[in-house]
């Protein structure tokens, strides 16, 4: 058995720029912009890749990575089955937590807020461009339920690809897109000597609506 690796030196120094007030964007969603378009231009694998935190009806907290599929001043969307554990868990608990984790950067992006299902017609254009064999494993796999074994899966799928032969597959009923909709979208940038910035956009209501910006101590 390989020895197991010494975490405690697994550190690094943060060097960059760092994150001040005068480098913010005045929006969560042009800085959340800026940030998207440096992940991919330093091409990270899979720059929207995100982990979502729900909690269950007794605050019991869960969380797992999804796809980003899009996201504008209402909030950050991504697809799943409404049938899911995390679609239960959002059916008694409307809120979750998004964390992008761009290492390489040194960055990440924080998000706080309700969930809301993103409607039928949205839903139906986030299916329509999957390809063909996404669709048959979303609409043959009832997500987060217990299986037998692979092979049914298998079986199953093709059951459906043979029944439906050539056919679109219309979306599930129970497959869809939910948009978090942020009250709290934190900016956090390693700095140097540990002295990392991290800047919050906080929804105010208080405000009307707008917006304010709060330093976090790191
Ligand atoms: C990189 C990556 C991307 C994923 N993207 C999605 C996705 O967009 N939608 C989804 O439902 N599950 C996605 N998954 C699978 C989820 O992590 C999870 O296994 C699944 O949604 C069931 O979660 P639940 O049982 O908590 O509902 C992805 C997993 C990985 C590792």
């Amino acid at each position: 058995m390989e020895a197991v690796p010494d975490l405690s030196r697994m550190r690094r120094d943060y060097e960059t720029r760092g994150l001040r007030e005068d480098d913010l964007a005045p929006t969560w969603v042009e800085q959340f912009d800026r940030w998207f378009a440096d992940a991919v231009a330093a091409e990270l694998p899979e720059p929207n890749a995100v982990v979502v935190a729900t909690a269950d009806a007794d605050g019991a907290p869960d969380a797992r990575i999804v796809l980003l599929k899009g996201y504008d001043e209402a909030g950050f969307v991504f697809v799943t089955s409404y049938a899911s554990t995390k679609g239960a868990q959002l059916a008694v608990n409307p809120r979750a937590a998004l964390v992008f984790p761009w290492h390489a950067l040194q960055r990440q992006v924080r998000v706080t807020g309700r969930v809301e299902r993103v409607g039928d017609a949205a839903s139906d254009d986030l299916w329509d461009p999957r390809p063909r064999g996404a669709q048959l494993a979303a609409a043959a796999s009832i997500q987060s339920t217990t299986v037998d074994s692979r092979e049914e899966l298998v079986e199953r799928l093709r059951r459906l690809d043979a029944e439906t032969g050539g056919e679109k597959l219309p979306r599930p009923a129970i497959w869809g897109g939910y948009r978090v909709v942020p009250d709290s979208v934190e900016f956090w940038q390693g700095g140097t000597d540990r002295l990392h910035d991290r800047l919050r956009f906080v929804r105010d209501d208080e405000e009307g609506g707008g917006w304010v910006v709060q330093r976090l101590a790191p």
